[in-house]
């Protein structure tokens, strides 16, 4: 445990989404026609939170790529990408979605944690994740990582869980004070401390991993601490309709237009 937190093995985060990667291909649909920022929220045509269309030849890394849905994107907007991944498996996937879509992506297996020594000495103009930070023990040295891969002027972007979403989202018969039914009301948050909110513990037949979220000063803290300037900071509410979806998703409801699931957060090196 660190600061009370359980740390997760890369070797075990590797495992599990090895073992994942069929079924999680299987229940999510990712759509390569724009940026996802997370589930069910608005994408990129929408947010516009990346960067202005790049010269030409612009470069950009993705990392805990899964798909490399985001890189397909970038590439068909004149992208030099990379991408890399902790499992093989969603690098095969990642791969196979690349060639599918006419799109020239570099690959690398490689964490989150280490993921330099993959692109020795390379610097880029974007260097980017989406919901991938969630499962690393210690962001803010990945976070670090991304700013030193990045050009002078070059952006990193980042979304992840919102420290909101791992409460307890609670529905019940509730009453208003003067004891008629609650409505759309009687459903609500409950989280027990905002400022290290609970794991999101996944024990299952791919085995065991930990989804984390940290307060939105923490992340703000270590884009600034690591020379990016934070240019962009959003907390989107569900979109009717999405780039990244799933059935689950999708039945989160109401929840997900009364609190945020995704912290988009962009920087510029400094
Ligand atoms: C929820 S999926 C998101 C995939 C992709 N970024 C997307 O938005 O579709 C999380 C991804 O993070 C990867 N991952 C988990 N832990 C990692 C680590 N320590 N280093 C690199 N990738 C990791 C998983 O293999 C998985 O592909």
């Amino acid at each position: 445990m660190s600061g009370g937190r359980e740390k997760i093995a890369v070797a075990a985060q590797r495992a599990y989404w090895d073992a994942l990667s069929p079924e999680y291909a299987r229940i999510t649909r990712i759509d390569v026609r724009d940026f996802h920022w997370g589930p069910q929220i608005p994408g990129e045509k929408t947010l516009r939170l990346l960067p202005p269309r790049p010269r030409a030849g612009a470069t950009a890394l993705e990392l805990g790529c899964g798909g490399a849905q985001n890189s397909v994107w970038l590439s068909r907007r004149g992208w030099r990408c990379a991408a890399a991944d902790a499992s093989p498996e969603q690098i095969a996937r990642a791969r196979a979605i690349a060639a599918k879509s006419r799109v020239s992506v570099e690959f690398a297996v490689a964490p989150l944690e280490n993921f330099a020594a993959a692109f020795p000495r390379r610097k880029f103009d974007l260097v980017h994740s989406s919901h991938a930070l969630e499962f690393v023990d210690d962001p803010g040295p990945v976070v670090k990582a991304m700013a030193g891969a990045a050009k002078r002027g070059g952006h990193v972007a980042v979304s992840t869980v919102h420290p909101l979403f791992n409460g307890e989202w609670i529905e019940g018969e509730f009453e208003d004070e003067n004891g008629r039914d609650a409505g759309d009301a009687g459903a609500g948050l409950f989280l027990t401390d905002y400022f290290s909110p609970p794991d999101d513990v996944r024990d299952d037949a791919c085995g065991h991993v930990v989804s984390r979220a940290w307060p939105v000063s923490a992340w703000f803290d270590w884009f600034s601490d690591a020379g990016l300037e934070v240019v962009r900071l959003a907390e989107p509410p569900a979109a009717k309709t999405a780039p990244y979806t799933s059935d689950d998703w999708a039945d989160h409801g109401g929840q997900l237009d009364r609190i945020p699931s995704t912290l988009a957060i962009v920087g510029r090196r400094r």
